[in-house]
């Protein structure tokens, strides 16, 4: 992408803007359309005020089919769009508020040169009731999703200081949606956590090399005893007492796990450790964790939920709705790449410590023992049977190790 897009604003019509952008040149995409049918920005050619929302959600999947062509292979698309109602008493008033020094006029929708406004004769020929929510984020889902796009979560973003409401016959809304859309629902490309290797074509992974693609890791099932506590032998590693675990993990698309810290105890005691039976391996928890035995969280946190808590910001000026700076963080970390190839323009991907073996004591019984000592093989895994179980720090840190390299050798740039 040329410099005459990066950290620029341009102004104009949104579709007329997208369509002097190149193809494939953007990560991420972060937005806000305007409702329908709740403002009047007083511009020709908005958004919002199209008589029907069939019209509306028809203009939005347009600008959405145009963004996708600018949308690398791998890249995201966040969609922050809340619902209305079809009150038809205030169809004839363009809306909730209508924008300072606007006139009327623009809020017509003009079709074949004649302006149609939103009116209840409209609505009740769409089938909408009177006082019904229009559904329009479902609508809008619905056709994203027919159109191809991917929906990864729906977020709600969730207002504590919202607009108190005078209406007595329903709740007052304080939540919108943040929609996640991807262009890509196959690996593009993997990355080796060992090698630090970023590649296109699908590696071997356990089927590789030892120690560059896989490693021995401890059998979950039999906790490397080989055997099942009836003295069968173990299904899951058949017998072996460890199983292999790959490097490599496929992406789909660019995305970097957020994480939430953790807000209560983690067991009945008050404490920062549990033992729980009901997770075998829960992303509260370092992946190593096992069924029954005292787990770790993982220091980053745990991975972040779909219910964000965030103010509305109030803005001085006379633009409305505009984003809280907050809503943006998750989305742009989770979706921007810090560096990607100035030739191949991948993405790096952040490796993290994998949670290692230290960190699965947690029973005193265990600390300072082998595994042999345990009741273990041992085969599975030499340095094992060297190092002891140790009692870790709690929670554990898990540091970034560094970032993926696809290998071009010409540079990295900020994505
Ligand atoms: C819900 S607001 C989003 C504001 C955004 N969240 C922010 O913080 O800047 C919708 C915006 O879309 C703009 N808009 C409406 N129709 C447009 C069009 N056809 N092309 C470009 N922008 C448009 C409006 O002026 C308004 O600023
Ligand atoms: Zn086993
Ligand atoms: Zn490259």
């Amino acid at each position: 992408m040329g410099s005459e897009w990066i950290n620029k604003i341009h102004h104009g019509h949104v579709l007329d803007v997208l369509k002097k952008m190149p193809d494939e040149s953007v990560h991420c995409v972060v937005t806000s359309p305007p409702y329908w049918g709740l403002r009047d920005y007083g511009m020709d050619g908005q958004i919002g005020l199209e008589p029907t929302f069939d019209l509306y959600l028809e203009r939005l999947i347009q600008i959405f089919t145009e963004i996708k062509r600018v949308l690398k292979k791998d890249g995201t698309c966040w969609v922050n769009i809340g619902d209305s109602y079809s009150n038809y008493k205030d169809c004839k008033s363009i809306g909730q508020t209508i924008a300072k020094n606007t006139s009327r006029e623009n809020a017509h929708y003009i079709e074949k040169g004649k302006s149609v406004t939103r009116n209840s004769r409209m609505l009740k020929k769409m089938g909408l009731p009177d006082k019904s929510l229009c559904c329009i984020p479902f609508r809008f889902a619905i056709r994203m999703i027919d159109s191809g796009w991917i929906l990864r979560n729906t977020i709600i973003w969730h207002k504590p200081n919202c607009m108190p409401s005078s209406v007595g016959d329903r709740f007052t809304v304080d939540f919108e949606y943040l929609f996640f859309f991807s262009k890509s629902n196959t690996a593009l490309y993997w990355t080796n956590e060992k090698t630090m290797k970023l590649v296109d074509k699908q590696p071997l992974g356990i089927h590789g090399k030892e120690g560059e693609d896989w490693e021995w890791i401890e059998c979950p099932n039999c906790e490397s005893k080989g055997m099942t506590a009836n003295g069968k032998m173990c299904k899951r590693c058949k017998g072996k007492g460890g199983i292999r675990r790959s490097f490599w993990t496929g992406h789909d698309y660019y995305f970097e796990q957020q994480f939430d810290q953790y807000n209560k105890p983690l067991n009945r005691w008050g404490g920062d450790r549990t033992r729980d039976t009901d997770y075998s391996k829960g992303d509260d928890f370092a992946v190593k964790e096992r069924a029954g035995r005292e787990r770790r969280p993982d220091g980053r946190g745990r991975n972040k939920r779909t219910v964000w808590s965030i103010n509305v910001s109030r803005y001085p000026g006379t633009h409305f709705a505009v984003f809280p700076e907050e809503l943006l963080v998750a989305p742009i970390n989770a979706g921007c790449p810090e560096y990607i190839c100035k030739k191949c323009g991948k993405p790096r991907e952040k490796v993290y410590e994998y949670a290692e073996d230290e960190n699965w004591g947690g029973n005193s019984a265990r600390a300072g023992k082998t595994v042999e000592e345990m009741g273990g093989s041992g085969k599975w895994r030499g340095d094992r049977t060297v190092g002891r179980v140790k009692m870790g720090p709690m929670p554990r840190e898990r540091g970034t190790i560094g970032y993926t390299d696809c290998g071009c050798g010409t540079g990295f740039r900020p994505g």
